[in-house]
């Protein structure tokens, strides 16, 4: 039935997968949406978008690879768009703190019909083991670039959390929900933490980013995502975003999860290994 629909872009992604599980597991009915889902989506061909959006009631929107990129906007512009048109009710977009292209593509979901909540979070912990940094954990030397400020890391089971509580709980519609870890923590505290987890030895070794940047395109990283890293090392991590906020406390009941209970649960898995 149309009115219990729940569309997840990204259903394979580091929050999607756990948004699109837990609202499995509360009974809710659910339409996976990626490049490799059974109605597949692609925001590099939008003739995808309709069918993925068909009998839709409500959708968590992940971007890929990131809101930050020139593109995201006009993506998000063209999502909500069809999105209004074809009846959906309720989006939540996925952003990240302080990122000028994130807080673009927020405007236009704010602005919308729609019903809408914007989940507003720091950077994921899982970056250290589902993305960018987990060869050089696995390695035992961390490359990154340069960079001063502190970060407050946010474990993206957190995250899903949140989201499921948007996509569930009416009395939360409308609303930005700023969401970040605990503490303010550097690279070098959680690579600390976590070689200590493993019992190993870890390097972090951070370099000027135009090294960073040539060794890794040496190494086959897209330009896009280089781009990317660019954005997020020199403009984003600044220090804009050297403050918590309390919203995981406020809306789940319970503290957000810390680093090194992230580190201790992750080492279990044997991801670092
Ligand atoms: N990483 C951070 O620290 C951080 C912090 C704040 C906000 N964010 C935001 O998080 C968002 C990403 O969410 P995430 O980390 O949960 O996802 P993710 O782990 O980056 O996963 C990417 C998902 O998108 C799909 N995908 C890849 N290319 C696609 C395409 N061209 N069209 C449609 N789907 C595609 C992938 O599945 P298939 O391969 O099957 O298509 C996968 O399901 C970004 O927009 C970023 O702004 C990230």
């Amino acid at each position: 039935m149309k009115q219990d629909l729940i569309a997840v872009v990204g259903a394979t992604g580091k929050t999607g997968r756990r948004v699109l599980t837990s609202l499995q597991e509360q009974g809710c009915q659910v339409r996976a949406l990626s490049r490799t889902s059974k109605i597949p989506f692609d925001w590099e061909n939008r003739e995808t978008w309709k069918p993925a959006l068909t009998d839709i009631h409500s959708v968590y929107v992940t971007y890929y690879p990131d809101l930050a990129v020139p593109e995201a906007q006009n993506d998000i512009q063209a999502f909500v768009d069809l999105a209004q048109s074809m009846g959906v009710n309720h989006l939540v977009l996925l952003s990240g703190r302080g990122e000028q292209g994130a807080q673009n593509a927020e405007q236009v979901v704010i602005n919308s019909t729609l019903e809408w909540n914007i989940v507003r979070a720091s950077w994921f912990m899982q970056n250290f083991s589902e993305s960018f940094m987990l060869e050089g954990i696995q390695a035992g030397q961390l490359v990154l670039p340069e960079h001063m400020a502190l970060e407050p890391f946010i474990d993206v089971d957190d995250i899903a959390d949140v989201v499921v509580a948007a996509l569930t709980r009416d009395e939360l519609r409308n609303q930005v929900l700023e969401v970040t870890g605990p503490e303010l923590l550097s690279f070098a505290q959680c690579v600390d933490v976590t070689a200590e987890m493993l019992q190993r030895d870890i390097q972090l070794l951070t370099v000027p980013i135009e090294s960073y940047l040539e060794g890794a395109e040496a190494q086959g990283m897209p330009a896009d995502i280089a781009w990317l890293i660019n954005e997020l090392f020199v403009n984003v991590l600044d220090g804009r975003n050297e403050s918590t906020t309390n919203t995981i406390e406020t809306i789940l009941q319970r503290p957000a999860k810390t680093f090194k209970d992230y580190a201790q649960d992750t080492a279990a898995t044997g991801v670092w290994s």
